[in-house]
């Protein structure tokens, strides 16, 4: 398991209650999980938690142990840490400072102690990989905003962290933007083999591309399980404020019609019961 988290629970200072309540959950390598939740139910306290920033930057009461790549988080500092795991937030503009698209990957880079070769290449292969290259010399406040938020991922994937924890990346970003950062999630999963953990409120694309969905609530876990498993629960989700996938929703409502016996998923299928049901109106 890359990640492993022991019954964690977080207060944060002045809070009367806690926000993370015996949270247990382990992550595979390569694996891709997504998170879904409604607000306030502590996703993004969760993130933190991954890379250490709880508990050493933010203060309060936290109890249990995460393990990053074998590392308990408590005996390790957010630095050491974020080699291993790489966090991208919502704000793209909240997380770039440098002049240029380079510099901004070349920073993340100059305390760890790289020669100057190998800076270079790291900084080309993520670069190239982002589809940033050609924009190298760029002043970053100048790009769109899916070219901000692939920046601030080249400039945490530059440290090869094992695995990448991203929170609602694509929240502030246009259309076009969003399935420009959703297409360099999915690819730095499946091509190099990077596990993502990655809190998005677009159910579609997580049906298509997760391995697994965790379901948030009041600071525990919901659910959890297999895409297919855990949006079939429609009711559950749609009362905590979960968006289902357009095609559960419709298979769910012709279960309710009772033009199916079970949800369906496969797209074709569920053109077919429609046909089917137009046909039989008609006749
Ligand atoms: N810095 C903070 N200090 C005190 N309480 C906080 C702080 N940040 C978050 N909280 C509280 O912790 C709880 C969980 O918040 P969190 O931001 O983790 O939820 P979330 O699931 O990410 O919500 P959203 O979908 O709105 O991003 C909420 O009750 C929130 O008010
Ligand atoms: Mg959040």
């Amino acid at each position: 398991m890359i990640i492993e988290v022991e019954n964690v629970s977080f207060r944060y200072a002045h809070s009367p209650e806690p926000s993370l309540r015996g949270i247990s959950m382990a992550v595979r390598k390569g694996e891709f999980v997504g998170i879904v939740g409604p607000s306030g139910s502590g996703k993004s306290t969760f993130c933190l938690t991954l890379n250490g920033i709880i508990p050493h930057s933010i203060k309060g009461e936290f109890r249990g142990n995460v393990y990053v790549d074998g590392l308990n988080t408590r005996e390790h500092s957010v630095a050491t840490l974020s080699t291993r795991v790489g966090l991208v937030l919502q704000n793209p503009d909240a997380q770039l400072f440098n002049m240029t698209v380079e510099d901004e990957v070349a920073f993340a880079l100059e305390n760890l102690g790289i020669e100057r070769e190998e800076m270079e290449r790291r900084i080309r292969w993520t670069l190239k990989l982002v589809g940033l290259w050609a924009k190298r010399h760029e002043f970053p406040p100048n790009l769109s905003g899916g070219e901000k938020q692939r920046l601030a991922i080249a400039s945490v994937l530059v440290m090869k962290p094992k695995v990448l924890v991203l929170d609602e990346p694509t929240a502030q970003l246009d259309p076009l933007g969003r399935k420009e950062v959703l297409s360099l999630i999915a690819l730095l999963n499946r091509e190099e083999k990077i596990t993502v953990i990655l809190v998005e409120h677009n159910t579609e694309y997580l049906l298509e591309y997760a391995d697994r969905i965790i379901v948030f609530d009041n600071g525990r876990i919901l659910m959890e399980g297999k895409p297919e498993e855990v949006f079939e629960n429609v009711e559950v989700l749609e009362n905590i404020g979960v968006r289902i996938p357009a095609r559960i929703k419709i298979s769910y409502e012709l279960k309710r019609m009772g033009l199916t016996d079970k949800i369906i998923f496969d797209r074709e299928r569920i053109v077919e019961v429609l046909r089917w049901a137009y046909q039989r109106r008609k006749s």
